[in-house]
């Protein structure tokens, strides 16, 4: 269970909390999935500005004493950065924060789980777009798809509460897998995902009518295993969640076609410390300069307080009520500032 907003937390003017916090821990990553990093080469964060450890644990702190109760680490792919079950034990320790997961791409999760198990972490979602190696070549440039699915034994055998798989679906690509992907999960008990192709930063190849909506992802699903039952839960979590016949329990995340901006609890940590309000937001508060010149907690707490007041944004609905929907940015546009990468603003 989650515990309820802090009655003081700060509220933005949608009067949505502030509840969840999505920790990019690097924005390096050892894939380059077609929807996330596309191009032939990338400008990296410098390294002297990437959070370090300590920072990032004071940042928790300082945001759980908002109101924060989840907290995922993601990347770029945590996994690189060195020692990452060090920082989960650091977080396990604060015991406002009730919930913490991780999403990784799994290459390197098999000599990890149990580590990070028992460090504290309870929560996996593991990204598998196919099942196929030679898709995964051509769609993530990589090799790696034994090492993926043993990283997910391991996180099987290592115990955690929950495992879920995401799964971009992309027209033309891997929607003739969803059936099979869905019985992956299934067999391996799973909780599979799927999400539909968005335009944020970082997608330079997105165009609409590659899109997968919910509503064919359930057609699909329905046409192969009869009615499907939503369960109507009031959440805040971007998936909807149905239920098959014999109980099996997945996720359509449509984030593209139906947007949840309405109940959006959550803000993002750049691995470089930059608080951004909203997945598609332009401005973020540099919370790395503050934390490295000399501000107190309180001071820090106050500047996020007010920025989280301030927020108004609904990145993805704006999006949506474009007449004519095209790539979010352009490569020049990336370069010039590397933070509207999905892969340093936390996928
Ligand atoms: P739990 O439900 O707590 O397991 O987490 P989650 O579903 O928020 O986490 P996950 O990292 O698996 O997110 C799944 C996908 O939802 C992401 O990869 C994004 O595609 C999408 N997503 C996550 N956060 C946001 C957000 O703030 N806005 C939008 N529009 N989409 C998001
Ligand atoms: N569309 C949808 N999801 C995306 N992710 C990254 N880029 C996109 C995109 N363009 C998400 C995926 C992936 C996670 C790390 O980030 O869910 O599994
Ligand atoms: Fe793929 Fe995630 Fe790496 Fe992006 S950050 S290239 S989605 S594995």
């Amino acid at each position: 269970m989650i515990a309820p907003p802090l009655p003081n937390g700060p509220t933005d003017r949608l009067k949505r909390p502030l509840r969840n916090l999505r920790i990019s821990v690097t924005d390096r990553c050892n894939l380059r999935c077609r929807y996330c990093m596309p191009e032939a080469e990338y400008a990296w964060l410098p390294r002297e500005s990437i959070l370090t450890f300590e920072e990032i644990d004071r940042v928790v702190g300082i945001f759980a004493a908002l109101g924060v109760r989840k907290v995922r680490l993601t990347g770029g792919e945590p996994l690189l950065r060195h020692d990452l079950a060090t920082l989960v034990s650091l977080i396990a320790r604060h015991d406002a924060i009730a919930d913490m997961a991780l999403t990784t791409n799994g290459v390197l999760l098999a000599r990890q789980a149990a580590a990070l198990r028992t460090a504290g972490l309870r929560r996996v979602t593991v990204s598998l777009d196919t099942l196929r190696p030679e898709r995964m070549q051509e769609f993530a440039r990589s090799a790696r798809h034994a090492d993926v699915v043993s990283g997910i034994d391991a996180a099987r055998s290592a115990g955690f509460s929950s495992i879920k798989m995401n799964t971009v679906v992309i027209r033309g690509y891997n929607d003739d897998e969803v059936l099979d992907l869905l019985e992956f999960a299934r067999d391996r008990g799973l909780e599979a995902r799927f999400i539909e192709y968005m335009d944020v930063g970082g997608a330079t190849g997105w165009a609409m009518d590659q899109v997968v909506s919910q509503r064919e992802i359930l057609e699909l699903v329905a046409g192969r295993y009869g009615p499907v039952r939503e369960l109507r839960e009031a959440g805040w979590a971007p998936a909807q969640r149905f239920a098959l016949h014999d109980g099996t329990v997945f996720g359509v995340i449509a984030s593209t076609t139906a947007p949840f901006c309405r109940t959006c609890d959550r803000g993002r940590l750049t691995a470089d410390g930059t608080f951004l309000l909203c997945l598609y937001g332009e401005v973020g508060l540099d919370l790395r300069e503050l934390l490295r010149g000399g501000a107190s907690d309180g001071e820090i707490v106050e500047r996020i307080a007010s920025a989280w007041r301030a927020r108004n944004d609904r990145g993805a609905e704006e999006r949506a009520e474009l007449a004519d929907r095209g790539i979010l940015h352009r490569i020049e546009s990336l370069r010039a500032d590397t933070r509207r990468e999905m892969h340093t603003r936390g996928g």
